[in-house]
């Protein structure tokens, strides 16, 4: 008993040294087998408490135990330790290194453009209205006075849509990428009686192919008020307002008779300012619009003998150009952050 009760002491020294100072999780682990494993020298003195006495059992099985316990402890805290010394970085962090800078994104000039448009337009009470990219021939054209015949369609060829069918490509009740905004003035007055105030900000598309000033998608503001007595005064006085907002004091005006097929009279609108005389210009035509042809009220069910308004068109690259001087409408789609970085 003397021998036996001896032995575990200097037992859980040796095993408690090893614990400690295992150098890597792994000679941690051999080491928990050569002391606690089935075949550990530990287990073994456990089980040669079978073959004590009665008298003696208790006081060993307890020196045992105890023993056993503060083994485990030791072999948790060394796991621990190990573990973590596995995640910390190798090397000691230097405060006084510079931070890592963050870039924020930001929005893309032609958003910019679009909100300030947008702002614009609600001092004085317009509100946005929206609509499909992919639209029917009749909100696109006829309903606006545009039929199959009619040579302005030209001018405006788009994408038309098919449809998979089990015999082949059939056209979707020709459905086609709007050309312009305009379709949406169709669904606005369809929706609501008069009067109405809005812009409708949005994507076109023509079968357009892309140089300098063309691209196959770009984008429009289409503004569309219709009440009792409204004249080319209200439409002039509007335009003037809101580009003198977007590009300053020093904006002039000019309207210069057109034709559009949904409005009566047409015209279209001529912009100066300094940066159009830099360009070598008098002048730079930015929109269409004109009064709302009596046929597109007959067509929505307003009453033209009521009801009178104002339209117009203008793509928002161009203002976009025009206010930061860009040369290239292709720049604004190549998302080159060199570029965007700019606005
Ligand atoms: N939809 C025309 C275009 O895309 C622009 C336009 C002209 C819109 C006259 C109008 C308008 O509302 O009255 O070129």
């Amino acid at each position: 008993m003397a021998g036996f009760l001896d032995d575990i002491e200097p037992l859980k020294q040796a095993a408690l040294a090893e614990l400690n100072t295992a150098p890597d999780l792994a000679a941690l682990d051999h080491a928990k087998g050569m002391w606690l494993g089935p075949n550990g020298k530990f287990t073994a003195l456990m089980k040669q408490l079978g073959s004590l006495s009665k008298a003696e059992k208790p006081t060993a099985g307890r020196l045992i135990n105890t023993a056993k316990v503060e083994l485990e402890i030791a072999l948790v805290g060394r796991r621990e330790e190990l573990e973590l010394a596995a995640v910390l970085p190798k090397e000691s962090t230097d405060f006084t290194l510079p931070g890592r800078g963050r870039t924020l994104g930001k929005l893309h000039p032609l958003t910019q453009v679009t909100e300030d448009i947008i702002r614009a337009f609600r001092k004085i009470g317009f509100a946005v209205a929206d609509g499909p990219e992919i639209e029917d021939e009749y909100h696109c054209f006829d309903a606006l006075n545009t039929p199959a015949d009619h040579p302005a369609r030209d001018a405006q060829d788009t994408f038309y849509l098919h449809t998979q069918t089990a015999t082949g490509l059939k056209p979707a009740g020709l459905r086609l990428l709007r050309t312009h905004t305009s379709s949406v003035q169709i669904r606005v007055m369809k929706s609501q009686p008069p009067p109405v105030r809005i812009i409708v900000p949005g994507r076109v598309y023509r079968r357009d192919n892309a140089d300098a000033t063309h691209n196959p998608t770009f984008h429009q503001i289409e503004g569309l008020y219709v009440d009792k007595g409204v004249t080319v005064g209200d439409l002039k006085g509007t335009v003037e307002f809101v580009f003198k907002e977007l590009m300053g004091g020093d904006v002039k005006i000019r309207f210069r008779p057109h034709y559009f097929s949904y409005t009566e009279p047409s015209y279209e609108i001529d912009f100066a300012n300094a940066l159009v005389k830099k360009m070598g210009k008098d002048w730079l035509e930015i929109a269409g619009c004109g009064m709302v042809h009596p046929q597109v009220f007959e067509n929505v069910g307003y009453d033209p003998a009521i009801w009178t308004g104002w339209a117009f068109g203008f793509g928002i690259e161009r203002i976009a150009m025009l206010r930061y001087g860009i040369d290239d409408i292709r720049l604004f789609y190549e998302n080159d952050v060199r570029f965007l970085k700019q606005f």
